[in-house]
């Protein structure tokens, strides 16, 4: 966040001040704004002129709504420091916020003057000059209600979310091909929590909070989590982190506590959090640096401030998280429990690429068929490959129809094309990610002497043997003598037979 409340403003040279200062800062970096508040206002009894303190007692104020207490103070910094560039700023944040917008471009241009290289107010400055230019605005403060409608498009209007999309499936499990151990896994784990809570309780079981969802990408993931909707009757919300982060003061804190009051409100209800890495801080150089590393920070600590909300009544309510790359899941997240079961969702075998031809094609009209010959030379492809090329081979013979006029059936050569054409998009992600798991052995010349180094992947052995099924996956994959094996078998299904 831009306003880091520890930034050095105009300190004190009293002690005891500074010390509860200090610790007003700590609450406001967990969220604790009120309670961060109360410090601020203690370090300013022991010293009325502590600019600083009132400075960061505006923001906390500002996050929390009440403008006119942020107001004042943000005035007496300026009062106190009349050079302050960041007190305008921060005045421009709140008239905005009070939808004043003609007193916020007058902050910002105030900012701007007293320091013309004042970034963060430019970009503030240039948004709210293009919003002004915009015809009447619709106002979108009230969510829109749901249940059982589809409601609107998430609304998210300069890094605020105005209301959430609901998302309602039709999607079953029966719809889900292949995949019985995780099927199970997830209906005791959620599904059950969800429509039968009683039932666990009966038992003592305590109502999980979350689970994480894990695996390469185009594997069912998401299909996973709207056919748990489906199944369960609830609302989903998809939390996009993109949506979520924003780097203006609060913005994050305020987005992730809207999307788990109005899931709250509309139980039962699941958050799924796609792409999970993305938020907080990633292992190897995440973010740029400073900034955003910050607000990302301010993300995973609200995020579980929320999740301890949920913890105390989780009837109703249930997180999921996704990611392709487990390991680079923020360690507060993962540390925290919160996503109390790894589940993987791995890419489909043999057995579940034939059933994926049967059932993406379960409505064509087909000639005869070999799906044994299909899941061979699909090998190493994932069910959305699979998905997309059943949906674009029919459009074989209903172009050759709008050509020539004669009806025909789908036939293996028209599936064969395709597959060949649209190729599997597994290979290029686990290329990818390889670097990460498998060791390297690298070979350099010390004083004309070779040397071999190993350079681990960046997995520790908790992880790896954590994440064993989809490390085993990525090895296999890479490993040259199993891939042309599997190449070999893909191209005899393909050319051959
Ligand atoms: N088990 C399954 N049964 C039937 N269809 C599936 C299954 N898994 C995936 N699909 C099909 O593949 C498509 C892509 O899957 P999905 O979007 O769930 O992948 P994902 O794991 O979320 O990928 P990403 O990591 O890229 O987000 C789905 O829309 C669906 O059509
Ligand atoms: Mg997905």
């Amino acid at each position: 966040m831009a306003e880091n409340p520890d930034q050095p403003k105009k300190g004190t040279n009293n002690p005891a001040a500074k010390e509860v200062y200090t610790k007003a800062g700590n609450l406001f970096e967990e969220n604790k704004f009120d309670e961060a508040i109360e410090g601020y206002s203690q370090a300013i009894k022991l010293d009325p002129k502590y600019a600083s303190a009132y400075f960061n007692r505006a923001l906390a104020f500002a996050i929390v709504n009440k403008y006119d207490e942020a107001t004042k103070d943000a005035q007496r910094v300026m009062e106190l420091e009349p050079e302050s560039h960041d007190a305008p700023y921060v005045m421009g944040i709140i008239e905005e916020y009070k939808k004043n917008y003609t007193g916020a471009k007058r902050w910002y241009e105030r900012a701007l003057e007293l320091n013309p290289k004042y970034e963060q107010a430019r970009a503030r400055l240039d948004q709210l000059k293009a919003k002004m230019d915009r015809p009447i605005e619709k106002e979108t403060e009230e969510p829109i209600k749901v249940n059982g409608k589809q409601s609107e498009e998430t609304v998210v209007e300069d890094g605020q979310i105005k209301s959430v999309k609901f998302h309602r499936s039709n999607i079953k499990f029966s719809d889900i091909v292949g995949m019985k151990k995780q099927k199970e896994l997830i209906h005791q784990n959620i599904v059950l929590a969800i429509k039968k809570p009683e039932l666990l309780r009966a038992y003592g079981k305590r109502l999980g909070l979350g689970v994480l969802f894990y695996g390469p990408p185009g594997c069912g993931k998401t299909y996973f989590v709207n056919a748990i909707g489906g199944e369960t009757g609830s609302n989903v919300i998809i939390a996009a982190i993109n949506e979520i982060i924003d780097m203006y003061a609060g913005n994050t804190e305020k987005n992730l506590h809207r999307i788990f009051e109005q899931a709250r409100k509309n139980t039962p209800c699941i958050i799924f959090f796609d792409e999970v890495d993305a938020m907080g801080g990633k292992r190897d150089g995440g973010g740029d640096g400073g900034g955003s590393q910050n607000f990302m920070r301010m993300a995973v600590n609200q995020f579980l401030q929320e999740m301890d909300g949920i913890e105390k009544n989780p009837e109703g309510i249930f997180i999921i998280g996704a990611t392709n790359q487990p390991w680079d899941m923020d360690p507060a997240l993962k540390r925290s429990g919160r996503f109390g079961e790894s589940i993987y969702i791995p890419p489909p075998d043999y057995k579940t690429r034939k059933q994926a031809f049967m059932y993406n094609t379960r409505k064509m009209p087909l000639g005869r068929i070999n799906f044994g010959r299909l899941s061979r030379a699909t090998i190493g492809f994932s069910q959305a490959d699979i998905a997309e090329i059943c949906d674009k081979t029919a459009l074989i013979p209903a172009a050759e129809e709008d050509m020539t006029g004669r009806r025909r059936k789908i036939l293996m050569k028209d599936f064969l094309k395709m597959i060949k054409q649209h190729g599997g998009t597994l290979e290029a992600w686990y290329s990818m990610v390889k670097k990460d798991i498998v060791n390297k052995t690298e070979t350099t010349i010390v004083d004309g002497k070779k040397q071999e180094i190993v350079k681990e992947g960046k997995l520790s052995p908790e992880e790896k043997s954590k994440y064993k099924a989809l490390v085993n996956d990525v090895k296999n994959n890479s490993n040259i003598v199993i891939k042309s094996l599997k190449k070999a078998i893909q191209l005899f299904s393909l050319y051959v037979a």
